[in-house]
């Protein structure tokens, strides 16, 4: 056990209204671009969050000058003295996030070089980074892994290629984004993720002068050029922090206002959240006039009382249910009535968290058949990756270990639901990815402590 554990007193509803800033899974990408571009680049509304720490340090290192601009999570980019970093230096990150494997493409153009250490990110399955290495290597990139991380040269230069990802991923689809806007030729990627993070990295790199074309049916065209240049970019609303903070709402029967969230990007969730019976409005921003200070929109997310309904429902690549909004939503479905079943087809191990709930006083099996109209890569291969919740079921205080980033966040809402006092240990877990959640959690009402 650790030192790093929260006291929880559970049974009160949230209540009150929060702010999301950009999303983590858009903005760690868009400082990685800034390497890309031969003048400074600005990023608006940054997080504070350990994710942005390590890319920050890792740029840092390669010689990227990074300040703070006048607004409250500015940050400004000058790459303009781009240089090697030691492999010393540079494993000091190792094991500490997923990001640097796409420092590959930008690094290799920059310097011929580039070293990578091994990853880090949430224990949910094994994470193999096959796809980008043969993206890579058809690029021209020299790959080659050693006990330390990885070594990448480029001897002959990066070249555009055409490639097919077997599964839509989303890392993946940013490697080769990152490294085809400067290749030379014309890259095309088949089966490519379309998640609105990458319509977002795609805006960032079109400022900086790339000239890329996303297709119907996931394919994505780019055109290498010359150079880049800087970019300004305000990112979309971190949509997972958003969902989370939602399913929080309801599971402990309040009201939460989430400033910030984008309907756009939530749709899916917006119907899986009206089905299980929460309810939400969506207030638009309002510009300041005259007289009128003008107001930020979001979304509210309210228990409305009553018994909440069971659903079934599938992860899936954008634009389904995203698998990050699963494991929040599912301490929810433990009060609706009935069987809920969740079929996790992203990854393999991302069910585990529910034996914790199962403590506290649910009732969730996990099944390894495919529990969903989508049969999916995980099927016949042994993996626990469905789940029936029945409900409604009591929550009781437990002591917790936190497994990893979104599980964590569920663990913590399960302890807000639960009646009693609970122990939450390794809560700096969450601080990958939520920005200032104990102010938050206080902010709505919340009873927790650090002993
Ligand atoms: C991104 O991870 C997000 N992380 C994840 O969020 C998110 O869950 C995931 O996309 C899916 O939306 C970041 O953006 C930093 P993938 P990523 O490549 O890019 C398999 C969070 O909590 N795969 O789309 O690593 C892989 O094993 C995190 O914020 C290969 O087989 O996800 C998985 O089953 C967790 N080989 C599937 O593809 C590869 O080379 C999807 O992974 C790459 C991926």
């Amino acid at each position: 056990m650790t030192d790093d554990v929260l006291v929880v007193h559970g049974g009160t509803p949230l209540s009150g209204q929060i702010r999301v800033r950009g999303a983590k899974n858009l903005v760690s990408k868009a400082m990685v671009a800034a390497l890309l571009g031969d003048e400074p680049s600005r990023l608006f509304d940054v997080p504070r969050i350990r994710d942005v720490e390590v890319v920050r340090g890792l740029l840092e290192l390669h010689g990227v000058k990074v300040t703070d601009g006048a607004e409250d999570g500015e940050l400004v980019f000058d790459p303009a003295n781009v240089e090697s970093a030691s492999t010393d230096e540079i494993n000091v990150h190792a094991g500490s996030s997923r990001i640097p494997i796409l420092f590959c493409g930008p690094l290799l153009h920059r310097l011929g070089h580039a070293f990578i250490p091994d990853l880090g990110g949430c224990h949910i399955g094994p994470r193999p980074i096959d796809f980008h290495i043969q993206a890579l290597r058809q690029f021209g990139a020299v790959v080659d892994k050693a006990p330390e991380g990885m070594h990448l040269t480029a001897p002959t230069g990066l070249h555009g290629t055409k490639f097919e990802l077997p599964y839509p991923s989303v890392g993946a689809t940013e490697q080769v984004l990152l490294t085809a806007v400067l290749a030379e030729g014309v890259t095309e990627l088949r089966n490519a993720a379309v998640e609105p993070e990458i319509i977002d990295l795609i805006c960032v790199l079109q400022k900086m002068g790339a000239i890329i074309k996303v297709h119907t049916d996931r394919v994505i065209e780019i055109q290498g050029v010359p150079r880049l240049g800087g970019y300004t970019h305000r990112p979309i609303p971190d949509r997972i922090e958003a969902a989370s903070w939602a399913a929080a709402a309801l599971a402990t029967g309040g009201r939460v206002e989430v400033l910030g969230a984008e309907q756009a990007d939530m749709m899916t969730f917006l119907n899986v959240f009206r089905s299980v019976g929460g309810a939400y409005e969506v207030t638009d921003t309002r510009p300041p006039r005259q007289g009128s200070p003008g107001q930020e929109g979001g979304i509210r997310f309210w228990h409305p009382g009553g018994e909440l309904r069971a659903v079934a429902l599938e992860t899936d690549v954008h634009p389904g249910f995203m698998t990050d909004w699963q494991q929040p939503l599912v301490v929810a479905l433990t009060q609706a009535r009935g069987l809920s079943i969740v079929h996790e087809t992203v990854y393999e191990q991302r069910l585990g968290y529910t034996e914790a709930l199962n403590k506290m006083g649910a009732t969730i099996q996990v099944y390894r058949d495919c529990l969903g109209g989508t049969p999916c890569r995980f099927g016949r291969r042994n993996f626990k990756h469905s789940a029936v919740i029945a409900g409604p079921s009591k929550l009781h205080a437990a002591d917790l270990v936190i497994p990893d980033l979104r599980a964590g966040f569920s663990h913590l809402i399960a302890a807000l639901a639960a009646e009693g006092t609970s122990r939450v240990y390794g809560v700096d877990l969450i601080n990958r990815g939520y920005e200032d959640f104990e102010a938050k959690l206080a902010a709505l009402g919340a009873h927790v402590e650090r002993p």
